[in-house]
Formats: C-alpha cells, structure tokens, sequence
C-alpha cells in the first residue's frame, strides 16, 4: 500500500462516518473501519480532522485572453492555487477562434495547460463561430471525451456572442449527441444601452457596472435560455447564477421536471453589489455583477431547496494595474475576479459555522459537478475504486485570506481579510501530497486531461 490516511472522519455528499481509507497507484482501493493490518509505506494520522473529496471547479478561465490582456493566472499557478485550495480538478473554457474545430480549440489550449497543471482538468469548449462542420463535429468530440459545451450570450464586441437562433440550434444537438451546454446570460442591447447612457452622463465609477447590469438584466436572459430548454427539452447549465429572479425560474423549471442546472459563485453568496462602492470597487468587476442582498439571500436558498446545483468560482483574475486601466471609465476593467483557492474553504467554513451541512458542501462543490460534467464516479467522491484526490480538512484551524498567503501569480485578492473558521491541512492529486501545512508541494505537469462520458 502507498498510502493508509487513519482515525479521520470522512465526508460524503450523502455519509458522515469514521474509517481508514487505503491508497495505491493513485486510487483508494480499501475503506475500512480500522486498516490495522495493513502495510503500508505511509501513514497519516487524521485525528480530529474531516477527509473530504477534492474539489471540482468546473468554471475557470485560466491563461485566457480576454478584456485586452491575457487573465493573470496561468496554467500553472492558476492550478498551483487549486490544489492549495482543496480543488483537484478544474474545467477550463476553451474558447473557439473563428473556422476552428471544436477538438482543436481544445487541443491548442492542450499545448498550454498539460505541460503545466499540477492537477488534473478538463475543457468545456465556448462555441463561439457554429459552422455546419462544427454542429456535426459536436459528436465527436463528445466521444473525444469533451461533453460540454459553453455558449455567451452576452460578449458582443468580443466575438464571444451567440445569437438566440444559434443557441437553439446548438442547445437541439445537444440532446442528439449527449452533450450539456452551459450558458452565461446576460441581455447584451440592454447592456450596451445602459453603458452608453451611463458614459455620456459622465458616470464611470465601477458601481455604474453594476448598474449597466442589474438584477433584471440578468433575470432576462435566464429566463430566455430556459425557455428555449424547455421548448427543444435539452438540458441546460447556467453558470454564474447571480440573481433572484433567475433563481425563482430555475426553481419553477426544476419543479416541472426539466433538467436545468444552476451553478453559482463563492463571490455571489459573499459580497454584494456593495462592494462596487469601495475605493478598490474596480477589483470586483466581474459579470454578472455582485447583486444586492436579495439575490444574495434567494441564492443561500437556492443551495437549501437543491436548486442550486454546484458552486464554481469563475476564476478570471487580472492583475490590479489591468484592473486600473478602468479607474476613470468601467467598461475599460477587465472582468473577472479570483476564488479558485477560496471557494471550498470559504463553503466548509460556512459548513462549520453551521449555514449548511458538510455534506451539502460536498455535493455542491465535487459529487454533483462530477456527475453532471461526466466524470463519476472517478471524481468527485471518496469510495473504493475512485481516484484518490482528497481534502484533509482541520475544522479548529483559523485562517484569515490575504494576498501573501494565496498561491497564485495574482497581486490581490477580493477575499482580503476574509477570517474562516477552520481550514483544509493537505491535499492529495490521485495519491500525491500537493499541498500541506500551507506550502504547495505538487509538479507542474502531473495533472492529468480527463475524458469525460457524455450524457447517453
Ligand atoms: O467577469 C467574468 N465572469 N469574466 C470571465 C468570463 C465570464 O463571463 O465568465
Ligand atoms: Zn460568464
Ligand atoms: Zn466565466
């Protein structure tokens, strides 16, 4: 045995139970009640602690160029960051440059991330140019082992956008080949019609993102996606669930029995749109943008009824002087914040505050998106068979976020000050320690591609 991680208590989506867990060659191959007998060439002692499974962050933008510049974390530090935060996986977006093939997006952002990641990942490609090629080429690559597909509705002048007839289309080969599409919604014309109004009045200050993007804005456009999920009966992601009124029709389609998933952010439950008030407001330029309190709350509501289906960060930061090209005009910021490494101690120490159920972190943060994004159970739970990516989690450890105890190549940090109540001890990548006591001690390169199952 290489491994045997004794006297803790583990940590399910559905089970609280005390037991030993045996690893070799990166698996846990025995769980048992007391693995005694058992040689092995390590031991670790987890008294008092909670074995979880490793994270599953399925929304990072890493090495992407976006809003003028290139986002501040590479492959590498951005997953350096993740294993030091307890995620074991990340699904990046790839995004497809106009005439290119869908595999090949994902094979040339390949070249870029398995040199580099110290954990192991995989690709959600952005459809952003849909030929006749690429709608057939959507089975192939769900066979490839890539089965999810992202689509913008908002990111006009990026030439990120789709329009609402490619969106149908796509969202109807979905279901053909076994393929879940994910969507960020947001009304562009109302966006574009805001900002304008806001630049000639002469308001340029970052609460006027906000504003050039409320509540409604965003409600819009989810609405709209679930309609036409609805209507073609396909399945459908939304990522970055930021508002109320979204929330109430993913509820309403979940109770009519459609498969609609929402997915939410550490920064939506924690901030609000408050912070775009703060002197260093710009650093919380993302989009969506934070919303008021009720959003915030219908969320922590959302996470309750099991609306809300997974947690992801959205990790997309930018290095502050990027971040100052907008003091004088917001549309200029480049949107995106950090929380790869904040996102499953920020939930566990909610969970130790009591707000929700370990359990339930679990679920939201690695059974559900393994499951949904095809990779269980390999992913995403502690059981014999599964690959051994596991949190060791001390629930008495005060941790307080700043800059200089992050580990990514990011300047700052939204989550600065920020005090948690307990905090993760190590973190293993398929058996391998790649975080402990603070230090990162995993490789660049060991990460791992994933092919993933598609949905039929
Ligand atoms: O502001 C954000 N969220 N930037 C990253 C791109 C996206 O919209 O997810
Ligand atoms: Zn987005
Ligand atoms: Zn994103």
């Amino acid at each position: 045995m290489d491994k045997i991680i004794k006297n803790g208590t583990i940590i399910t989506a559905t089970d609280t139970y005390k037991a030993d867990i045996a690893i070799k060659d990166g698996k846990i191959i025995m769980i048992g009640e007391s693995l005694n007998d058992i040689e092995a060439k390590e031991i670790i002692d987890a008294s008092g602690k909670l074995i979880l499974p490793g994270a599953i962050d399925a929304h990072t933008h890493l090495e992407m160029p976006f809003g003028g510049t290139v986002s501040a974390d590479s492959y590498g530090a951005g997953t350096r960051a993740a294993a030091c935060g307890g995620v074991t996986t990340v699904f990046d977006f790839a995004l497809q440059k106009k005439g290119e093939g869908l595999i090949q997006t994902a094979e040339g952002r390949n070249k870029l991330c398995e040199p580099n990641a110290c954990v192991d990942y995989a690709f959600h490609v952005a459809i952003t140019d849909l030929t006749k090629e690429v709608l057939l080429e959507l089975k192939t690559a769900v066979e490839y082992g890539i089965s999810s597909f992202k689509v913008f509705m908002v990111y006009k002048k990026e030439g990120l956008m789709v329009n609402d007839g490619v969106m149908c289309k796509i969202l109807e080969r979905s279901k053909e080949v076994g393929a879940l599409i994910a969507v960020h919604a947001e009304n562009p014309d109302l966006i574009d019609m805001r900002i304008d109004e806001f630049l000639k009045a002469g308001k340029t200050s970052p609460w006027y993102h906000y504003l050039s993007r409320p509540e409604f804005v965003e409600a819009e456009a989810d609405k709209r996606a679930i309609h036409w999920a609805k209507a073609l009966n396909a399945p459908l992601y939304i990522v970055h669930l930021a508002n109320k009124e979204g929330m109430e029709e993913v509820k309403k389609a979940r109770d009519e029995g459609y498969e609609i998933y929402a997915e939410t952010c550490p920064q939506y439950l924690y901030f609000t749109n408050e912070v775009y008030k703060r002197e260093d407001g710009r650093n919380f330029v993302c989009s969506p943008p934070m919303k008021g309190q009720d959003s915030q709350d219908a969320l922590w509501k959302g996470i309750k009824s099991g609306d809300i289906a997974t947690i992801a960060t959205d990790h997309c930061p930018f290095q502050s002087y990027e971040k100052d090209w907008g003091k004088d005009d917001f549309t200029k910021i480049p949107n995106g914040c950090m929380g790869i490494e904040n996102m499953y101690p920020f939930m566990l120490s909610e969970a130790n505050n009591g707000r929700l159920s370990y359990n339930k972190v679990v679920e939201l943060c690695s059974t559900n998106p393994a499951k949904i994004f095809g990779c269980a159970p390999e992913k995403g739970t502690i059981a014999v068979g599964s690959d051994a990516d596991i949190v060791i989690y001390d629930p008495c450890k005060q941790f307080t976020i700043t800059k200089e105890n992050m580990h990514s190549d990011v300047d700052h940090t939204i989550w600065e000050g920020v005090k948690l109540n307990g905090y993760i001890d190590m973190t293993f990548s398929r058996g391998m320690l790649v975080f402990k006591d603070g230090q990162f001690l995993g490789k660049y390169g060991w990460g791992k591609f994933i092919k993933r199952k598609g949905r039929k």
